[in-house]
């Protein structure tokens, strides 16, 4: 038997993901952000699982609230990092985090835009992509911006 072990290693079972604290980067505001996202990704994948072949345009309609949120998320986090200055103090972290921030909102324009035009979409691959790259940029890189945010709040206090 292949097991499909997604794009980290983890099983593609994994859905849906439950925010818990291992996921809190000390900033409320994108806490709360994380956790709708991650409530956004569960419910495509309930949905997906309710209805094993949707209407096209539902698709289209689940994977544009994602791009909307998502940029609304980023541009939120792209806000704190210049008013926290963490590009100044964080150049190369800060650079990198934008890019990733770049490629997935790319990537799922892209999704986006193959199914207006008629294209496919493999669900399991999806939500698999979602799922793990939520999971390793909250923890490898957002709890990096959360940690200088909260460090230059207790400065400040
Ligand atoms: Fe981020």
């Amino acid at each position: 038997m292949t097991l499909n072990t997604g794009l980290l290693g983890m099983p593609a079972d994994k859905l849906p993901i439950e925010w818990d604290a291992s996921f809190a980067t000390g900033v409320d505001e994108i806490d709360e952000q994380h956790q709708w996202l991650f409530r956004l990704v569960n419910d495509a994948h309930a949905y997906w699982q309710r209805d094993g072949t949707p209407e096209r345009a539902t698709l289209i309609e689940i994977v544009k609230g994602l791009q909307n949120y998502v940029v609304h998320h980023f541009e939120t986090e792209e806000r704190l990092m210049i008013k926290y200055a963490y590009f100044k103090e964080e150049v190369g972290g800060a650079s990198s985090h934008c890019t990733q921030h770049r490629h997935f909102a790319t990537k799922i324009t892209a999704i986006q835009q193959a199914l207006i035009e008629g294209g496919s979409v493999d669900k399991e691959q999806f939500l698999d992509y979602l799922s793990d790259w939520l999971i390793h940029h909250v923890k490898n890189t957002d709890q990096k911006l959360g940690a200088f945010i909260a460090a230059r709040r207790a400065a400040v206090t």
